[in-house]
């Protein structure tokens, strides 16, 4: 916290204060000013009590003397940790003895006339003033304190200045910044709805947006021509480390635009947010087919900070007489693999490694080492002949030492799925990620459906309102106009062209197999403006919450929430889910068939 400050405009005298803790170091030594604030951290020394007062600008420090002040110097005294107070006094030079480089104010010292305390603090469950580990349930449970911690703070101005900058630039160019309501229908977006009981409608149900989708093609419709919202989205999935069930999007949407202008204005927003954060990009940014990324990086979300990419040697093996290998290939499978350059593994690691993909999808982990006469030191050499050997090691560039790891499987995305998995498990491992290095990527040429085996049925990559590429008839081979930005690893947006007109999207409903009745139920509304004449219209949201978190250097996207969910999706501070008044569940016409709980 110490070397934590942050400069501030001269606030406005009152009651309390007329200077920031470390507006100080702007006024001349000798003036007499106010402060207030918190007791960080008390000190007694030779008859002296010092004080270091924080405020959101930083630290002073206070000296009471006995002779200067003998009431405030006894008030002091009985000051404890987190104590709030307001203080009186006049700037005093350090003896160069005990000048503290560390903080803006570390020269000067404020000789202490007067002292009001405001407010006492019991011991705080952690300490404040100390920046050591706090367990995470514990902090989110006390968040008041752990910002006064001032490690989360940094985050939320960080944030603060890239959605001044997200408004700003969009304003430049003609964005209007439109409201869209929280208490709606469903909104595809795959995820579960959050739904909410209607008091007045018995057995009606509002649903919280899983994102403005509807709402923006809507304002499309009704000729706003460009939109954009800051906008907050629930969703009630699994949680992930860069998942929250609310998090915050930047949404737009344009009229009358291909892909090429919602690509050109993202990429105007984020160079500028990103260089809000140091860190300065050129455009346009890269781009990369959703086949490619899947084929060599294993995901559609691709971190191109470093190699491992994964090869293929379906060609290699075609003719093996390998009996794992054999039946996948002539299966229609595929075999897949790493090079992870020349690593120092156990048979342990190799054990963690294969039990890690296995959590992937994949059957199990071949692991081979390249020796010096060229042959392979692997449990499955002795089923190769040594011109496979030779051919797999040429294939996948490998030299002596290299470990490769491979993953046969009937599926491709599962193999390639696993190894993409493992290829970002290898450079966290092997520290791979080259420090303050950053990498964005568009991915695009996304098919428009993918065959959902469990449902036995064609279900979109993106919602069902993204525009189809091709034809309609085809569904296996029909591609999409959507796009995906990807920053690290991470997909920090996504968006597309849209269908605009009805016949379109009926016919992209039945492929997907919701019928007219459900459709009309769904989003009747949505068919029915596509009546009147819809303009071309496309857009994006971008994960904003994500973004500051890679901005930032966060570990976690809960560190850039004010007042986030924990893991398991509750709110740590005010105990949120939780049990309500039984007249309230009356009201609203429901029936909880939860066993009763004391909470
Ligand atoms: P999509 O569902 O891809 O698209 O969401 C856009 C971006 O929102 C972020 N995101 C999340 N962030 C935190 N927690 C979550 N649970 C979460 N879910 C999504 C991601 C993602 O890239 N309406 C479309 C956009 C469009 O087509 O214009 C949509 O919501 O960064």
């Amino acid at each position: 916290m110490n070397d934590r400050h942050e400069v501030l405009g001269q606030p406005r005298k009152n009651a309390y204060r007329d200077t920031w803790a470390t507006g100080a170091i702007e006024q001349p030594i000798g003036k007499e000013i106010q402060v207030s604030g918190w007791a960080h951290r008390r000190r007694d020394h030779g008859g002296l009590v010092f004080i270091d007062l924080r405020d959101r600008s930083g630290i002073i420090q206070i000296v009471f003397h006995p002779d200067v002040a003998a009431a405030a110097h006894e008030a002091a005294g009985t000051l404890r940790a987190e104590d709030v107070i307001s203080v009186k006094g006049k700037l005093i030079k350090r003896d160069e003895a005990v000048v503290n480089l560390a903080i803006p104010t570390g020269h000067l010292e404020l000789q202490a006339s007067e002292i009001e305390i405001l407010a006492r603090s019991e011991t705080p469950p952690f300490q404040v003033d100390e920046d050591g580990h706090v367990d995470e349930a514990l902090r989110l449970k006390h968040r008041y304190l752990d910002l006064r911690r001032g490690t989360i703070t940094p985050n939320l101005k960080l944030r603060h200045r890239v959605t001044q900058t997200i408004r700003r630039v969009l304003d430049e160019h003609d964005f209007l910044e439109v409201e869209t309501p929280n208490l709606t229908r469903p909104t595809p977006e795959g995820a579960r709805d959050y739904l909410v009981p209607s008091r007045v409608k018995p057995g009606g149900w509002y649903a919280l947006p899983q994102s403005p989708q509807l709402y923006k093609q809507l304002l499309m419709v009704g000729g706003l021509e460009r939109y954009f919202q800051i906008a907050r989205c629930f969703r009630d999935e699994d949680l992930r480390a860069d998942r929250q069930p609310e998090f915050t999007q930047l949404d737009l949407e344009m009229s009358f635009v291909e892909e090429e202008d919602v690509i050109a204005i993202t990429e105007a927003v984020l160079k500028e947010v990103l260089a809000d954060a140091g860190i300065f990009v050129e455009t346009p940014f890269q781009r990369m087919c959703y086949d490619e990324a899947m084929g060599r990086f294993g995901k559609d979300a691709p971190d191109l900070r470093y190699g491992l990419e994964i090869q293929n040697l379906d060609e290699v093996f075609a003719a093996s007489e390998f009996k794992v290998f054999n039946s996948v290939l002539t299966g229609g499978g595929t075999v897949r693999a790493i090079n992870a350059g020349k690593r120092e593994l156990s048979r342990a690691d190799l054990d963690e490694l294969t039990e890690f993909v296995k959590g992937h999808g994949a059957g199990g982990l071949v692991w081979a080492f390249v020796e010096e006469d060229g042959g392979w030191r692997s449990p499955i050499a002795k089923f190769l002949s040594a011109e496979e050997i030779a051919a797999a090691t040429a294939a996948m560039g490998a030299e002596v030492g290299d470990v490769i790891l491979a993953v046969a499987d009937a599926k491709k995305n599962t193999a390639a799925g696993a190894l993409g998995a493992l290829r970002e498990r290898l450079a966290r491992q092997f520290d791979l990620i080259p420090f303050g290095e950053h990498r964005l990527v568009w991915i695009v040429k996304f098919p428009m459906l993918e065959f959902d085996d469990d449902a036995q049925a064609w279900t979109p990559l993106h919602h069902p309102f993204t525009a189809p590429d091709g034809d309609l008839n085809d569904p296996a081979n029909l591609g999409s106009r959507a796009y995906d930005i990807v920053m690290d690893g991470w997909e920090i947006g996504g968006g597309s062209i849209r269908i605009n007109t009805v016949e379109v999207q009926e016919k992209i409903l039945d492929i997907i197999g919701i019928d007219r009745a459900e459709a009309e139920e769904r989003f009747g509304f949505l068919l029915e403006a596509l009546k009147y004449g819809a303009p071309p219209h496309g857009g994006l949201a971008i994960g904003l919450d994500r973004l500051v978190t890679l901005l930032a250097g966060a570990e976690s996207i809960r560190d850039v929430i004010a007042f986030p969910k924990s893991a398991t999706g509750a709110d740590p501070l005010t105990g949120a889910p939780a049990g309500v008044d039984e007249q309230q569940i009356r009201d609203l016409h429901i029936v909880s068939t939860a066993p009763r709980t004391d909470d």
